[in-house]
Formats: C-alpha cells, structure tokens, sequence
C-alpha cells in the first residue's frame, strides 16, 4: 500500500523505503579552470586531473564545500583537454584514457592505447539509496584485488567483502571484519594490466569483490558523502603505490632506534620493573633499544600523568635508561578523565575541547579511567593544545608516542551516532578520529622535540597515517594462525602506504609455546617494527622467559635484526622516496604470477629489495616456498636454488627459510647492543652473485634529528656488475660523515676466491673488482 502511494505521488526519497536513486543522462557540462562539471537531473559530477596517470571522479548529489581531505596532499593539474562526441566525453592524458558516456552517465577508464582498466557496470554505474552511495563495476574473468590495508582474510581479496569501521577489535581473527583502521585503497589485476582505486569518503565504506554478484560486479560505496574516488591508471602495483603515496604523502624517516628491538608489556608495573628488564637486556648482551610503559606508569589512567608511587621520579628512571642506550616509549588514550582538578580535564571543559552531543553538553563514555571525555581532535586549536600537553613525557626525556584506543573505543563500543566533532556527528568521520589523534601527537612532538624525530604509533588510522605515524595490527592471539595473519595485514597495510608496521610478537593475549615464540621472533627480524607485547595476566615474555636454549635462538635472531640495520634503514629510506613499503606482499613485484596468490604461498614477502621470506608455522619443520623466476640463495647456508618453482625445504626452529635473490647487494654490520653504541666501524658489504647488474641506493643519516632535510645525509648508488666484474660505489653524496670508515666486502657464490681485504671507506667512487 505504502509503495503504491509513494508511486503515485512520485515521492520516493521521502518514502520510508528506500528507493535507488540513478545518477541518469548527462544534460550539461563545462570546464572552469581545471575542473569538468557534468551534469544530469539526479547529481553532479566533478573531474579533474592531478598526473598523466590519476584522475579523479567526484559525483555527489549536494556537493559540499569547501572541497577538503585528511589524506590528499596534492592538488589537481589547471586545465586539461577533452573531446567530446555524441555519445562520449574523453579526456586522454599520455598514460590513461576516461570515456565518460552520456545516456546513462558512466566512467570507464581505459590504458591510453585503449585496454580497458576498470569500467561502470553499463547497467547500474554509480546511485543511491537514502544517503548511501555505490558504485556497481564490471568484473573481469581473471580479476584479482588486493589492498584495503588491514583486512584479514586472502591476498587475493576477490570473492569478499569488506566494510571499513575503526573498531576496537578484541579477540579479533582471520575472519573479522572490520579491523580497527581504514584504507579505502584497493589495486585491481586483470588482463596483465593494473589499476587503483581510492575511495575518499571517511564515512562506513564498503567494497565487494564479486562476493555475491554471480562474477558479474565489483562495488564499492559508503553510507554519506560523495562518490569521491582517485583513478591510478599506472601500469605495475609498485608504480601504483608510489602514485597513490605522491598523493597521500610518505612516512618520513624514523628515528633509528625504533628500528631496534622493542620490548612492550601491558605493563610494567613500575619505574624499577623496567629498569630490571632494560638492565637484563644489557647484562644478557640481548639487543634492544626500546622499552615500554603501558597504561600503568600513569596516576589513575590520566593521560599525562605519572603515578606518583611507582613512577614517582620519572627523570631518574630515563636517565638510567639513557645511560644504558634505551628510548622510552609512554602510552596515550584519546579518553580524558572527568574529574575536577586534573589539568587536562579541567582545561578541555573549559575551552570546550570535547565531542558533544547535539545539545552540546560534553559527550561521556567509560574507558580505562572511568567516565571520560574525548577530545576533538579534528580541531586545530585542540589539536594544538594535545600536541602542547607532551611536555608532560618530554621533558622527562621520552620521545616515543603509543596512540591507543582512537578508534575511538569506549566500554560498549558503541559511541552514539549523534556524537558531535565538530559540525560533523560521529558516522561522517569515525574513521579519521585516530589519524588525527596520531597527527596531534606527531605534530605536537615534531615542533617541542625541536629538532629530534618523535616515534609515533597508533592503532587506528585512515588513508594517509603515514605521514604521522607508524601502526600495528592490535591484539592479536598467540597462535600460529594469528603470526600468519599479522604478516598478511603487515604486507597489505604495505599496499595502502603503510610502510612502519609492525604486531605484537607472541600474540597480545594467550601464552604462546616456546616453539611459537621462538619462530615468531624470527619473523619479527623482518618486519618493520620489531616488538614483543602482551596482555596484563599473561606469562612474561622477554626473550629470557623461555629456557636457555630458546634464549640463544631468540638472541641469535635480534642479533641477526641489528647486523641488518644498514640494509634496513636504506629500505626505509626508500620507502620515504617511492611508498614502496619494506615488507612487500609478492604481489607487488611478482604480480601476474598466480602461485603468489596460493593460500600456501600468500604470506611469502619480500623484506627490502633483496630478501624473500617464508613465514612458517612453529610446529612444521619443512615447508614448500615458492620462488618467483630467477635465481635464489638460502640465507642461513648459501644454498644456491632455482628459481620459478616450488621447493621444499627445511625449516627448522633456528632457521626461519629466509632466501637472497642473486645479484642481491646488502649492507651489514657488527651485533651492536643498540643503535646508539658506536659498533666496530666496518661496513659489511654482502654481494650475491648474480646474471644481471644490480644497484643498491645506500643511505645514512645521523639517525636522530630532521637534518637530513638539509642535505645531512649520506647517500650512495652501489653497483654490482658481473661482466665487468667489479662493485662500485658512487662518489657521496650529501654532507653526513657515514658512521663506517672501513668496508668489508662479503662474497657470495662466487666460484673462485676474491678480494676480501677490509678498505678505507673513502668519500669518493670506490671501485672494487674480482675475478
Ligand atoms: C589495548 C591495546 C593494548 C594495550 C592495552 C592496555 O588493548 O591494544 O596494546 O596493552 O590496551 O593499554
């Protein structure tokens, strides 16, 4: 009866069901500046170019102004050309071609010699139903989808579906969804061609990989806002992340400490319980270079506090842990504590810092401290004042940051929706709370650290973080299912820009066997951010809680993590030049070879340029690895194995299959017991030979501060060259003195023997030949 009167009257959107609104014929357009406006009777659609391979496609039905974004930091072309037909509007730029169809209007992307990338399904393209906006896409017989960041389930994401909501995912597995952050970035693969696509909308997205659409459609849309996408037409998953990170920004670098070994616990009760375990560390000769205090060092969970008993003197406890080489890393939680006479609380009411409900009294959710408030960091007075407050943990001496619970979590999880940041309620910008929580602290820090790299973490993020912050997967079990899952999230958030990444080795909650500890550490050498975590209640889990044996091999390995620092901060210098991430799904370099896309296979990454890795189980002891084409070394024995095909090899507990591509060139040094110790002072230069030339960009700064942005660096192109037979190093580049003044060359298949003699690490191209 109800669709019967609305029919009649012509009054669906106003009806109580829900009609699907279609965006209809094009009826007008134009061109202002660098801006096309097409026009139909339901919306309007806005395009403009930002690089010969991005365009972007804005189609909404009440544009809002002014145009803004939390992850794009560039700005579109000016004017650009177009034809136009009966049928068809084309832009064409030197590398991608958009159809743009009149009757109905549908965007269709195409290479610029007119392969089809990704194109509206012809029958639905983009509508809505209520304030829910979708785009239908057609799906192509091979399509495969990766990306989204941190989404559990397969590398291959094709025949799923995802929903982005920053949650505070407890007990989460490989089946949940959704995680805590928000990556609206997917690379698709079809036909030997690439495309990407992001979705800026920071409302609850939504994408479906052909889940439940008979193979017909792909789709992707959000509950509010505009059809707001960036179309990457590059060709190859690596160029489409450094174009989807030209546009979103890059990490910059990190300070080098936090590449050491961290160690975490929920918590460390007391100023003289970290200093024991920092001290243990050092009188075990087990590196590290980080510890932790979680939400415990504060006076009643206020933020920037500390407890007056058992952190009573902070300054002496930081110096201890100074004079030892460690950094300290402090917790913070978006929830302030409303109680009278706490400075934070005191001075967020005052100003009026806090979320609202429509009625404008200060929203109230329970978190670790009790009833709290939240500030509104979308704000840039609140943010500022945040970022101000750090002087609390400075000026003691902290410098790393740990952004929690800013999905935002509360008790219940599940902040009304009427909630007010801003003039925007809580549905329009959830998923941008955390990122701009991380942003308050990385900008506050940045600017009372002076001239010294804060080390910013966070949990939840949106498109972009990578500017601020570095993140990890949240709590995680001890399983060896959850190791394999954190190393997929760690590869994907790899796609979507994400390069500082890191889990809770050993799992958050549950006590992990020996064995699982063990083989997780392993991993935890190659993965961006190296740290142990776990929950209050569990069973301790520094590296000496688990038997002398497994302490040697968990030793053996952080030792292995700091002989790699070198190779590893190159990677990351890398990462801050192209936003290719340091662990690299295969996908990104091995794209269109389908046994990258195995379930068995899908967790292999590349660590760097240079090093594939196997995660494996902690219970299996041999294990099959694919290994793309080329030629390939076993790390830990020099084995030399084929490439293009599956070997099964062994995988012992001491000895994670870890395999070097031929022609590798990887810069090592000494066991150091932390990044600040000053280390023999020769650079080991690792060479595996190879076929084909190869190329290394070295790179160096003092670790510490924002200098390198003035050219104090050190930087130089490493050259293998097996027909010349010789490895050159370029002559320096920047005004950084490197910390090596001597260089070792370390051979690796080569047949006959070679110089091996340790040389004067000069400034000048070096030229080192062998026979
Ligand atoms: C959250 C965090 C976890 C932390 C705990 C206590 O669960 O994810 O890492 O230890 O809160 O602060």
């Amino acid at each position: 009866m109800a669709l019967l009167f609305c029919a009649l009257l012509s009054i669906a959107p106003a009806c109580y069901h829900m009609e699907v609104e279609i965006l209809g014929n094009v009826k007008s357009f134009k061109q202002q500046g660098g801006l096309l406006t097409i026009k139909t009777i339901k919306a309007e659609a806005r395009v403009c170019v930002y690089s010969p391979t991005i365009i972007r496609v804005n189609i909404s039905r009440r544009h809002s102004a002014p145009d803004s974004s939390y992850a794009v930091i560039q700005q579109p072309i000016g004017k650009f050309e177009f034809d136009e037909s009966a049928d068809a509007i084309e832009i064409n730029t030197p590398a991608l071609k958009l159809s743009i169809n009149k009757s109905p209007l549908r965007f269709n992307f195409s290479t610029a010699d007119g392969k089809p990338l990704s194109e509206d399904d012809s029958r639905f393209g983009t509508n809505w139903q209520g304030e829910r906006v979708i785009t239908y896409r057609k799906l192509y017989a091979d399509e495969k989808f990766i990306g989204l960041g941190e989404k559990a389930g397969n590398l291959n994401r094709r025949g799923t579906s995802y929903v982005n909501w920053n949650t505070d995912a407890v007990d989460y597995n490989n089946k949940s969804d959704p995680l805590y952050k928000t990556f609206p970035f997917f690379i698709g693969l079809h036909s030997g061609l690439t495309y990407g696509l992001f979705l800026d909308n920071t409302h609850k997205s939504y994408f479906d990989f052909g889940a439940t659409t008979d193979d017909e459609m792909s789709w992707f849309g959000a509950d509010g806002g505009d059809m707001n996408y960036y179309f990457f037409g590059a060709q190859g998953v690596a160029k489409i992340i450094e174009d989807y990170t030209w546009l979103t920004g890059r990490m910059e670098m990190p300070p080098l400490w936090s590449l050491g070994y961290q160690q975490c616990r929920w918590s460390y009760m007391s100023a003289k319980e970290v200093l024991k375990i920092a001290k243990t560390f050092r009188k075990k000769k087990i590196p590290a270079d980080v510890m932790y205090c979680d939400i415990d060092y504060m006076e009643g969970f206020k933020i920037f506090t500390w407890n007056k008993k058992t952190f009573a003197n902070p300054w002496a406890i930081m110096n201890e842990l100074k004079a030892m080489g460690f950094h300290l890393v402090t917790i913070v939680d978006p929830g302030i504590k409303i109680e009278d006479g706490y400075k934070q609380y005191d001075e967020g009411v005052a100003n009026d810092y806090f979320a609202k409900y429509p009625d404008g009294e200060n929203y109230t959710g329970y978190v670790w401290p009790g009833r709290c408030h939240f500030p509104d960091f979308f704000r840039d007075d609140v943010r500022e004042w945040w970022g101000a407050a750090f002087t609390a943990l400075t000026d003691v001496g902290v410098d790393g940051f740990w952004n929690d619970m800013n999905e935002p979590a509360a008790w219940g999880q599940n902040i009304p929706w009427m909630v007010k940041f801003g003039d925007k309620y809580m549905p329009e910008v959830r998923n941008a709370y955390g990122m701009q929580m991380a942003r308050a602290t990385y900008e506050g820090t940045r600017k009372i650290l002076n001239n010294k790299r804060p080390f910013v973490l966070t949990r939840a993020a949106y498109a972009g973080t990578q500017r601020y912050s570095a993140v990890w997967t949240g709590d995680n079990t001890g399983t060896d299912e959850h190791m394999l899952l954190g190393q997929r999230l760690v590869n994907s958030l790899g796609i979507t820009g994400i390069s500082f990444t890191g889990v809770d080795i050993g799992g958050f909650s549950a006590n992990p066997t020996p064995e699982l500890m063990v083989r997780w550490n392993s991993l935890g050498v190659y993965t961006p951010m190296f740290r142990n975590h776990a929950i209050q209640g569990s069973k301790m889990r520094e590296p000496w809680e688990w038997g002398d044996v497994n302490e040697q091999l968990i030793k053996k390995d952080i030792e292995q993590r700091y002989k790699l620092l070198p190779y590893i901060y190159s990677a990351f210098h890398q990462s801050t030049q192209t936003g290719l991430p340091i662990s690299r799904t295969l996908a990104i370099e091995y794209s269109f070879d389908e046994k990258v896309y195995f379930e068995r296979f899908q967790n292999q990454f590349m660590f760097g340029d240079a090093l594939l890795v196997a995660p494996v189980e902690s219970d299996k002891l041999t294990i099959d690895v694919y290994l793309p084409k080329g030629d390939w070394y076993r790390l830990s024995t020099g084995e030399k194995l084929k490439g293009g095909k599956i070997v099964n090899v062994a995988s012992p507990l001491t000895d994670l299959p870890v395999f070097v591509k031929a022609g590798a060139i990887i810069p090592m040094q000494s066991v150091t017991q932390s990044t600040a110790a000053k280390g023999d002072g020769i650079l080991l230069l690792h060479i595996w030979n190879g076929k084909k030339t190869s190329e290394f960009l070295y790179y160096e700064d003092d670790g510490l501060s924002y200098n390198y942005e003035q050219g104090a660096y050190y930087k130089r192109t490493i050259r293998f060259d097996p027909k010349k037979k010789s490895v050159t190093l370029s002559a320096v580049e920047g005004t950084f003195f490197s910390r090596f003044d001597k260089l070792s060359i370390v051979w690796h298949g080569f047949e006959r023997g070679v110089n091996d003699k340790v040389v004067d690490f000069v400034k000048e191209e070096m030229m080192i030949g062998f026979v």
